[in-house]
């Protein structure tokens, strides 16, 4: 009974020892390690590969930069080929690449934002001297890159968490995977509006020529939206004109007497009327994450307090200093001067949503073509 019971167990180990090391076998890449049973190139007895590519900690295009190497997984390094008495051949055995974790780690820590110009980087090491000198508490940490590009590596590549982007830099940002985590409301005091004659007629309103500057974006993005509006293909020239629309800033023209203001929907306003009957199609400016971050409730609760706290701190009503307003002659550094407030939704003007919104280019290329449109 006993015998019969040790033989049964001698000749299953043998059998299980003689499938691991086979060539071919599932271990032909070394020892069992835990988490090690991911599946290499090569098919079932096929020859056996050299090895596994190295898996990058992210998907994104480059290597993982040199440099401070923030917490997270990192993977470890090669192990050199160990001899192995079994006289089988076998390539020399690889580490396994790290396993999946959630990836990567949500950072509760410091929040690293990343600037993409000099001023940018200036004023984001400013604040946190002058954070420092208020012992004020600011979870923030300034990286730097080249470019917006280099940015939305970094963050990929979990160099960087946090960039801010504008209305333009929102497509390139979603197409390397990252994702909203706050919005920063705008006050507008100054609009873009569709100014025409006040005889204008209702098929020469549809038909009209838009007069516009079209190497300004945002007054671009306006004519763009009234057009989208009309039903006007944006891109195509049409008309051979008698009357224009004009796409003006309400700060830099003052409507005569026989001018009227065309609002979005084609209805007709006086031009007192500029802050309910314009064609503004900018987008608030945005806080980007990689998606895996910001999918943590306490990750965007962090985030969210960290702005709240520069607005509440360095806002324009600050004792010390204003965030918001220009920094080294540069208007508009980092967030908007008109700011004022975060939140995790967006405030929509006009119905002119981010998808509305990527749909006013004239093509994939570049943000706008000058040369085309009617
Ligand atoms: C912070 O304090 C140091 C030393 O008092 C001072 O030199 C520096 O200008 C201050 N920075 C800011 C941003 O207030
Ligand atoms: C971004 O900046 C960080 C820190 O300066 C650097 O390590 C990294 O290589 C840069 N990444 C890119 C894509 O430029
Ligand atoms: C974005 O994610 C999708 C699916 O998760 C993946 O197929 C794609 O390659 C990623 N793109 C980039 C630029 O990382
Ligand atoms: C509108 O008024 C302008 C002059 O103010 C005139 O030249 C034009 O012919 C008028 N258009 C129509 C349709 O009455
Ligand atoms: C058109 O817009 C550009 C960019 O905002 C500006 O530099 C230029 O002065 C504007 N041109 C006119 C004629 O207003
Ligand atoms: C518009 O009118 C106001 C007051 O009448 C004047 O102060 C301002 O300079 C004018 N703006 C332009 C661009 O003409
Ligand atoms: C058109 O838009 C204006 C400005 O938003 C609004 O006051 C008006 O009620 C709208 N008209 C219609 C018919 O929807
Ligand atoms: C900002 O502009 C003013 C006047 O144009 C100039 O005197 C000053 O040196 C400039 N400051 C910086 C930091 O460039
Ligand atoms: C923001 O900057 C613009 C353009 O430089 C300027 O016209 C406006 O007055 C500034 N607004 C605030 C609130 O500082
Ligand atoms: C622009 O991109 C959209 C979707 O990304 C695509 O459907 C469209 O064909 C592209 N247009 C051109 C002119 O490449």
């Amino acid at each position: 009974m006993f015998k019969l019971y040790f033989v049964s167990v001698i000749l299953l180990l043998f059998t299980v020892a003689e499938a691991q090391f086979r060539p071919g076998g599932p271990n032909r890449f070394g020892p069992p390690r835990p988490g090690g049973s991911r599946q290499g190139g090569g098919g079932p007895g096929g020859p056996p590969p050299f090895g596994f590519q190295p898996r990058p900690g992210l998907p994104g295009p480059g290597p993982r930069p040199p440099g401070p190497i923030p917490p997270g997984p990192i993977p470890p390094p090669l192990q050199p080929p160990v001899p192995r008495p079994p006289p089988v051949p076998r390539p020399p055995p690889v580490q396994p690449p790290p396993t999946p974790q959630p990836q990567p780690q949500p950072q509760l820590d410091n929040l690293r934002l990343c600037t993409f110009t000099e001023v940018a980087q200036n004023k984001c090491l400013y604040t946190l001297q002058a954070a420092a000198n208020a012992s004020i508490d600011l979870k923030l940490q300034c990286v730097q890159n080249s470019s917006f590009a280099a940015c939305l590596s970094a963050i990929q590549t979990s160099a960087a968490d946090l960039v801010v982007a504008d209305d333009h830099d929102y497509k390139a940002a979603r197409a390397a995977n990252l994702t909203t985590v706050l919005y920063a409301h705008e006050s507008l005091t100054d609009y873009y509006v569709a100014v025409a004659p006040s005889n204008i007629t209702l098929i020469e309103l549809e038909e009209a020529a838009i007069d516009v500057n079209v190497s300004n974006h945002r007054a671009f993005d306006a004519a763009a939206f009234f057009n989208l509006q009309r039903g006007h293909d944006i891109c195509r020239q049409s008309a051979r004109d008698t009357v224009t629309i004009q796409i003006v800033n309400t700060a830099e023209y003052n409507a005569t007497g026989d001018e009227l203001l065309i609002c979005a929907n084609r209805s007709v306003a006086e031009w007192s009327d500029y802050s309910t009957c314009n064609v503004e199609a900018s987008l608030e400016r945005a806080v980007f994450a990689a998606k895996p971050l910001a999918a943590n409730a306490g990750f965007r609760c962090l985030v969210q307090s960290t702005f709240d706290r520069i607005l509440n701190s360095f806002g324009p009503a600050s004792t010390i200093w204003n965030f918001f307003a220009d920094f080294q002659n540069t208007t508009d550094v980092i967030f908007k001067n008109n700011t004022i407030g975060f939140s995790q939704s967006p405030i929509i003007r006009n119905g002119v949503t981010e998808q509305l919104f990527s749909q006013l280019h004239c093509n994939n290329l570049t943000a706008h073509d000058s040369s085309e449109l009617e």
